[in-house]
C-alpha cells in the first residue's frame, strides 16, 4: 500500500507536531480533536511553527503554504475512514487510548495502519482493543518533542506486526526526514527507559535540597552539554505527561527509579504542568526569560 492520507488523533504538543511534519512531507493530513477550540489552537500552533521555519529558511514560503493547504481538522473520528495510516497522539492513558482504538477500528478500512505515539504504554495492550484483522497492522511510532526539530522516531513492533507494515512505517518516518531506530515492545522503548529515570532523579535531587532548580539545570547543560537541563526538559515534556509515564513505567518494572517523586505529583495536582500551563519548575510569564518557581 502507498500511504497518501494520514489521520492524526490529538492536536496537543505531539499530535500537532506530527501533523505538521506529515503535511510538510507531502501527505494529506486530517487531525481529530475533542473540541473545535483545540483544533483551532493546534492548527494555529502549526502555522506559527511553519512560519518560523520559513523565516529561518528551513522551508520555503511555498512549502509552508502547501503544507497548510494539506492540513484539515475535525471533531468527527468518522472522517478518518479513508486514512491509510492513523497516528494516535492523545493523552497517555491506557483506557482512553484503547477506547479510541476500538472506535477507530470500526471506522477505518481494513488496510489502515494504526500507529501509537505512546511514550510508555504497551503497544500490544493497545493493539488488543482492535479486532484480529487489525493486529497485524498495528505498531508504535514514537516521535520526539519538538517534532519539527527532533530527528528521531522509534518504530516499535509487536509479536504480531507484519514485516511489510513495519517496513512501511519505517519508510514513512524516513520520508519525513527522520532517522529511525527499531525497538521491540518493552515499556519506554529505548529513549524513555534511559531518560525518565534521569529526569525523575533530578526532581528527587531538588526535593532532597541538593541544589536549586537553576543550578541542577545549569550543571547538566554546562557539565554535559545537554541542550536543556532535566527540570526544564520535564516542563517542556509536560509534568502531567511525565507523571503518567513514570506511573506506567513503575507499574511495569516495579523499580524505584521509575517511581514519580512526591514533588512531581504535588505539582501536577496543583495544576503546574510545565510550559503548557505557564508554570512548572519555571514560570513562563515571560517565555524568553523563564524564572524558577518557588516550590518549597
Ligand atoms: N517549530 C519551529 N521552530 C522551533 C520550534 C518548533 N516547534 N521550537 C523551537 N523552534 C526554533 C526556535 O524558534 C529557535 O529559532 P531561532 O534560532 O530562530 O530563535 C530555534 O528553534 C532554537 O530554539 P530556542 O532558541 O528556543 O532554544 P534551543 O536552541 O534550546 O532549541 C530545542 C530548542 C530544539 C527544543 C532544544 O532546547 C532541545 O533540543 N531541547 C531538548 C529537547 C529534547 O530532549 N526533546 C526530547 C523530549 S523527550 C520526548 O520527546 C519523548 C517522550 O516520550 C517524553
Ligand atoms: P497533550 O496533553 O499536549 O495533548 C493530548 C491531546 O489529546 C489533547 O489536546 C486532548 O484534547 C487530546 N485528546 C484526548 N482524548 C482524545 C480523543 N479521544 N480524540 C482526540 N483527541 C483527544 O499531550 P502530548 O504531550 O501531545 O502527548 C500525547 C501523546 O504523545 C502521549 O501518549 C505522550 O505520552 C506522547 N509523547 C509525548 C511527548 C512529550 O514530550 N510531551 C513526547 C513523545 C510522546
Amino acid at each position: 500500500m502507498t500511504i497518501k492520507r494520514i489521520g492524526v488523533l490529538g492536536a496537543g504538543l505531539m499530535g500537532s507536531g506530527i501533523a505538521q511534519v506529515a503535511a510538510t512531507g507531502g501527505y494529506e493530513v486530517r487531525i481529530v480533536e475533542v473540541s473545535d477550540d483545540l483544533i483551532k489552537k493546534g492548527l494555529s500552533g502549526i502555522e506559527k511553527s511553519l512560519a518560523k521555519l520559513a523565516e529561518k529558511g528551513s522551508i520555503t514560503a511555498e512549502q509552508k503554504d502547501a503544507a497548510v493547504a494539506r492540513l484539515g481538522g475535525t471533531t468527527k473520528m468518522e472522517e478518518l475512514a479513508g486514512a491509510d495510516l492513523v497516528i494516535e497522539a492523545i493523552v497517555e492513558n491506557l483506557e482512553t487510548k484503547r477506547g479510541a482504538y476500538a472506535r477507530l477500528d470500526a471506522i477505518c478500512k481494513p488496510e489502515t495502519i494504526f500507529a501509537s505515539n505512546t511514550s510508555s504504554l504497551s503497544i500490544t495492550e493497545l493493539m488488543t482493543a482492535t479486532g484480529a484483522g487489525r493486529r497485524r497492522r498495528f505498531l508504535g511510532m514514537h516521535f520526539f518533542n519538538p517534532v519539527p526539530l527532533m530527528k528521531l522516531v522509534e518504530v516499535v513492533r509487536t509479536i504480531l506486526t507484519d514485516d511489510d507494515v513495519y517496513a512501511e512505517a519505517i519508510a514513512l518516518a524516513e520520508s519525513l526526514g527522520k532517522t529511525v531506530v527499531k525497538a521491540h515492545d518493552r515499556t519506554g522503548f529505548i529513549v524513555n527507559r534511559l531518560l525518565i529515570p534521569f529526569m525523575l532523579d533530578a526532581i528527587r535531587a531538588l526535593e532532597e535540597g541538593l541544589a536549586s532548580i537553576e543550578d541542577i539545570d545549569n550543571a547538566m547543560k554546562l557539565g554535559c552539554n545537554h541542550p536543556m537541563g532535566p527540570l526544564a526538559l520535564a516542563d517542556f515534556v509536560g509534568l502531567d505527561t511525565t507523571c503518567y509515564i513514570a506511573d506506567i513505567m513503575f507499574d511495569d518494572f516495579k523499580e524505584k527509579r521509575f517511581a514519580p517523586p512526591p514533588l512531581l505529583k504535588r505539582m501536577v495536582q496543583a495544576g503546574l504542568l510545565g510550559r503548557k500551563s505557564g508554570r512548572g519548575f519555571y514560570d513562563y510569564a515571560d517565555p524568553k526569560n523563564p524564572k524558577p518557581t518557588k516550590l518549597m
